[in-house]
Parts: C-alpha cells; sequence; structure tokens
C-alpha cells in the first residue's frame, strides 16, 4: 500500500478516561462503511466485541476509512495502560506517527496523562489531545483544555470534544487523524527492518509477531533474524490484523502487521527487537533493552504436594509472559519454592492470580521487595534480589537503593499531607508547579522500596480519591541502610527479614513484630518473636501459649457452628507454613505490607 495513504496511531490515557471506550466506537464507527468484504468481516466479530475491550485483545487493528475520494488505512496500536510496562508502551507508541491523548473532560489531566505526553513526544509523535466524556453534566472541556495548553503545551484550538460514549465527534476525529498525523515515512527499497512492538502465543500457530515494517518488505518464504535475540525466523505467513488475522502477500515499509515463522516459544521473542533478512546487515532500531525485574517475591506452594504443580503453572505462564523470571529456591523456614522477579508490582499481582485462579494453587506469598547493589569491604560488588542474600560476613561497605522519579497530580489542599508523607518515605524533593487553579504537580524521588507498599492507598486516602501518581526507575543511590532481621521462636525467619533505613530500623522492628504478634494464632505453647539488626535485638514480644480446646467457643453443642469453625480452621491451615514448631500464617508473611493498615484479624487476639 502507498505509504502516503497510511496512518499509525495510538490511544493514550490516564486510567478510566475512556480509552477502551474510545476504541471500540471507532471500530463500531468503521463497521458502517459500505464496504461488503469489510463488513462482512467485521460482523463475524461481533461476539469478541461484546466480550469487550476488543482492541485489548487485538493489539493492532487495520481499519480503512474514506476520505475526500480516498480510502485510508489506518492501524490503531494498542498501549498497556500500566507504568509497570513503560517499556511496552515505549515500544508500541515507536510503532506510531501519531498519538490521540484521551482526556476525561470531568477529571482533567492526570498523573499518566503528562507522563504519556513525555514519553510520546519522546519518541517524536504528533499528539492530537481529546476531551472525552463531554456528555457528562459535569464536564468542562474549556477548562481542561486550558490545563493540557498551560502545562503540556498543546494549543487550546487543537483539541477535539468526543463522547466516547454516545459517539459524538468521532468521525471528525477519524479525519483529524488522517490530515493531522503524518504518513510513515518508509523506504521500500532498503533492505528489510521491522519493529517487534507485541507478540502473543497461540496454541496451533505458536508465537504470532507483532510487526511495524520501517524498511524494505516481508513476506512467507522469508528467512529472518532478529537482531537482539539472534534468532532466525522462517516466515510461514504475514498478514494484517483487521481485527482477526487475515494473510497477506506481503508486508510493506510503513504497514503494521504480524508474522508466524514456527516460533515455539515467547523466550525467542523480545519486544522493542529488529527484524531483518538473514543475509542483510542492517543497524538496529533504537530503543532495544533487556526486560529488568524491579520487584522480587517467593512463592511457595501452601501444600507442599503442589510443588510440581506449582513448576508446570510457572512453566505455562512464562509461555506467554517472558517479562516475569523465576527460579526454584529453599528457604531454611518455608521449604521448596520459586524467587520470582517481576517488572513492577501490578505485573506481580497479575501473575500471582493466574497462578492461583488458572491452577487451583493455594500460594504463599512473602511481601515483595526491590533489589539493591552492594559493595563489600573485600571490594566484591553484587545486586541482591532478597534481604537474605547480604552477605554480613564479608563486611558491607556499602548499600544502593532503587530510586524512582515520581510526579504526583493533587489538589492544592492535600499538599502538606501528601509532602509530609513523602517525607516519611524519604523522598526528595524536586519540584512544585501549578495546574489550573486548584491543583498542582509535585515532582519527587523516591527510594522504589519505600512506596511499594502502601504509598498509593495513603496518596488516594490523604487526597480523598484525587491524588494520581506516575513513577519512572531513576538508579541507584547509596543509603545508610542495614538488614533487620526477624526471629520467631529463636529462629530466623529469611522471608521476613528486610532492608530499611537505620533510622527507621527501630520503628520498623517494633511495628513489625508486634503485628506478628497478632497475625501468628496463639499455640500450645509461648513464641518469643525478636527483631535484631545484626547482633543486636531492638524489639522483643511473647506470644501466649493457649491451653484451651477451640471448640470450646461454641457454645450450646451447636453441631454446624461447630463444623463450621472447624472447616474454618482446615481452610486456614492452607495457607500456614511451620517454621520449626510454630504454625505463620500467610498473612505473616505480608505483615511488613500492612504495618500501617489494621490488622486482617487471623490470629487469636485475646490474651
Ligand atoms: P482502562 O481500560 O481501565 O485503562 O480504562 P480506559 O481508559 O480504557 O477507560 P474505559 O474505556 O474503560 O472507560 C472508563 C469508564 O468511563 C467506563 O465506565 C466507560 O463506560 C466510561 N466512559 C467512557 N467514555 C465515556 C463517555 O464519553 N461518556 C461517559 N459518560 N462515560 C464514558
Amino acid at each position: 500500500m502507498d505509504p502516503a495513504r497510511i496512518r499509525n496511531f495510538c490511544i493514550i490515557a490516564h486510567i478510566d478516561h475512556g480509552k477502551s471506550t474510545l476504541a471500540d466506537r471507532i471500530l463500531e464507527h468503521v463497521k458502517a462503511i459500505p464496504d461488503r468484504d469489510f463488513q462482512d468481516q467485521m460482523l463475524d466479530d461481533m461476539d469478541l466485541e461484546r466480550e469487550r475491550g476488543i482492541t485489548i485483545k487485538a493489539k493492532a487493528v487495520a481499519i480503512d476509512v474514506p476520505y475526500e475520494g480516498t480510502t485510508y488505512r489506518l492501524n490503531l496500536i494498542d498501549t498497556p495502560g500500566h507504568v509497570d510496562f513503560a517499556y511496552e508502551v515505549s515500544r508500541s507508541l515507536s510503532a506510531c506517527e501519531g498519538a490521540i491523548l484521551v482526556v476525561d473532560a470531568a477529571q482533567g489531566v492526570e498523573a499518566q496523562t503528562v507522563a504519556n505526553v513525555f514519553l510520546a513526544r519522546q519518541v517524536g509523535l504528533t499528539i492530537l489531545p481529546v476531551l472525552n466524556k463531554v456528555d457528562l453534566p459535569n464536564a468542562r472541556p474549556e477548562e481542561v483544555a486550558m490545563e493540557l495548553e498551560t502545562t503540556l503545551d498543546l494549543p487550546m484550538d487543537d483539541v477535539y470534544e468526543v463522547s466516547a460514549k454516545t459517539g459524538r465527534g468521532v468521525e471528525a476525529l477519524l479525519h483529524a487523524v488522517i490530515e493531522r498525523f503524518p504518513p510513515p515515512k518508509a523506504n521500500m527499497d532498503a533492505p528489510l527492518r521491522a519493529l517487534i512492538f507485541d507478540s502473543h502465543y497461540d496454541d496451533y500457530r505458536g508465537v504470532i509477531v507483532y510487526l511495524r515494517l520501517v524498511d524494505g518488505k516481508i513476506r512467507a518464504g522469508d528467512k529472518v533474524r532478529a537482531l537482539g535475540t539472534g534468532k532466525v525466523y522462517d516466515v510461514s505467513e504475514v498478514g494484517v490484523f483487521q481485527p482477526h488475522r487475515r494473510p497477506t502477500d506481503t508486508l510493506h515499509a510503513g504497514e503494521v502487521g504480524y508474522l508466524i515463522g514456527n516460533i515455539k516459544t515467547m523466550r525467542d521473542v523480545r519486544v522493542g527487537d529488529t527484524v531483518t533478512r538473514v543475509k542483510d546487515d542492517v543497524k538496529p532500531l533504537p530503543g532495544y533493552e533487556e526486560p529488568k525485574a524491579m520487584v522480587y517475591c517467593s512463592l511457595y506452594p501452601a501444600s507442599e504436594g503442589d510443588y510440581r504443580n506449582l513448576q508446570k503453572a510457572l512453566e505455562r505462564l512464562h509461555l506467554n509472559d517472558t517479562s516475569f523470571s523465576y527460579e526454584p529456591e529453599k528457604s531454611d523456614t518455608l521449604g521448596f519454592g520459586f524467587r520470582c522477579g517481576f517488572l513492577g508490582l501490578l505485573h506481580m499481582e497479575i501473575v500471582q492470580e493466574r497462578l492461583e485462579r488458572d491452577n487451583g494453587i493455594s500460594l504463599v506469598t512473602t511481601a515483595p521487595s526491590v533489589p539493591y547493589e552492594v559493595r563489600y569491604k573485600t571490594g566484591e560488588e553484587a545486586t541482591i534480589e532478597r534481604p537474605s542474600e547480604l552477605d554480613t560476613q564479608k563486611g558491607v561497605e556499602e548499600i544502593r537503593e532503587p530510586m524512582v522519579n515520581a510526579k504526583l497530580i493533587l489538589p492544592l489542599s492535600a499538599v502538606g499531607g501528601v509532602m509530609k508523607l513523602a517525607k516519611e518515605k524519604r523522598g526528595q524533593h524536586i519540584s512544585m508547579e501549578n495546574l489550573g487553579e486548584d491543583r498542582v504537580i509535585l515532582e519527587y524521588d523516591l527510594p522504589l522500596g519505600e512506596i511499594l507498599y502502601d504509598f498509593y492507598d495513603q496518596l488516594k486516602s490523604i487526597t480523598r480519591g484525587y491524588g494520581s501518581m506516575d513513577s519512572k526507575f531513576k538508579g541507584y543511590e547509596a543509603n545508610d541502610l542495614v538488614r533487620l532481621r526477624i526471629l520467631v521462636s529463636g529462629e530466623e525467619v529469611d522471608a521476613l527479614s528486610q532492608i530499611v533505613h537505620r533510622d527507621k530500623a527501630d520503628r520498623v522492628g517494633r511495628a513489625l513484630i508486634e503485628r506478628l504478634k497478632t497475625e501468628i494464632p496463639r499455640q500450645m505453647f509461648q513464641i518469643p518473636l525478636q527483631a535484631a539488626i545484626g547482633g543486636k535485638f531492638i524489639a522483643r514480644e511473647n506470644i501466649p501459649a493457649i491451653r484451651k480446646n477451640v471448640t470450646a467457643k461454641c457454645y450450646g453443642g451447636d453441631i454446624t457452628r461447630k463444623r463450621k469453625l472447624l472447616e474454618k480452621q482446615k481452610e486456614g491451615k492452607r495457607r500456614m507454613k511451620s517454621v520449626g514448631r510454630v504454625q505463620i500464617p500467610q498473612e505473616a508473611f505480608l505483615s511488613v505490607m500492612n504495618l500501617s493498615k489494621e490488622p486482617s484479624g487471623g490470629g487469636d487476639k485475646k490474651s
């Protein structure tokens, strides 16, 4: 296809500002096109669409839009919506020339709006600002357009107003996409260079690779190579998504589509990599990176018999998501499990949920932690993925922690509260800027380990839900960090030890012991709990012994009640781990995350 008739674009938005709804409306709108083939194709997809979020599954959809006597091919490329996947977002953006920036006309600019605009500008995209939800009675399009102009330099006159709900403004928007976004720069005669911006695993066809052709062309029968991984693929099919796969003869420079090439594992494909013909010698497209885990946690099957099942489930999941890592580990206290690395907290939660939900495995998970860089007195450098890896025998010279740069958008009235919170989390204030009349943008550098657990919840609560945040990894920074050890019945529980700032160690140690006291149920003997830094104990509590029979709690011999209680106990046991003689419930391993919240009530709080 003539590149002058192609537009490659994506939609970027803060969460819930209406990205998926707008994408659905765009697809619905083009279904009205009186092109028989196209219409049939779209009707086949009604079911898929009804499942909602067709673009989420499709990742890239080619639509044909007639405009002033010419039919244009618009490729709408989906971008992951969360900061954990910033690298994947940047690669999807690189496959486009333009971005529709959706902003909720009632909510206004939010943290991800700002972050997305920065990312889009970094890769040189033309931005088309769109105010969505103008049908809402509390929409204030003029004010929000002003915000866009003053904070993001997007001229008010260029802003489009739409309602993704009613479809108002959608046609004009599609015409604007054609007029305002530049066609791809495409060199048909140069050797093949194509950007991999996504991929997924298909049970029948193997890995489906999503491509944006930059130079040259590709067709079935070609032998191609990915420059980053060095893998060679025999191309058996190329095509476009409409929104199902439709094979085509050839994909040309400027076009977006897919390749299938007998690729058996996702490990052989990396987002951001450049595909070229085996015999050609070309320079890779910029921006390729290896995935970097920023959050680690350990997963143990609650019942040891499930270890193999967990291993199989991890292998299966890894087929479709190679950005998490896992390796077997043996904990002194928890037995056999896996140490896993994730791109971020949300990524971790998604993987855990899939493992449990899709495989029926009950997991005991440790609190997430971040990687630290260490220099020992011996001159040796190491990156540790869990606090218990710190080798204090060698003498620690310096510990460096990962830092993020965060932009927070909040109401003026919450500035004091949020600044106090950021200070508690050892944040370094960078700047403050006004956003409209009553909101501000605060910029902070914060240790990732400090904001991992409850920072976002607290931000939401201080700002009564009106605060938003976006952060990106900045680098490692040395600080006065120490390892806090936790002992239960005199035995160190490696899964509970953590690295904290020296000034906070006492406070965290005491709070953690207090919390464990409420989370670990009383047992037939007394359980001492201790927190220590090196050889020095900083906190101690005892969980007193229990003597009475649990069923004694049931009065009047109500048998159903008694059964219920016993069943509840059985349920609880599935998520327990023994440390020596002591049964520790799942909640206890997560105590460190919840120090500022109410206890879960898992333990027996009566004394
Ligand atoms: P994620 O997919 O979660 O990132 O969110 P999103 O940005 O895709 O938002 P989504 O399309 O899911 O819309 C969020 C909510 O806003 C949904 O409840 C939509 O029904 C609603 N919504 C979207 N567009 C409009 C609109 O134009 N008007 C009104 N009134 N509601 C809308």
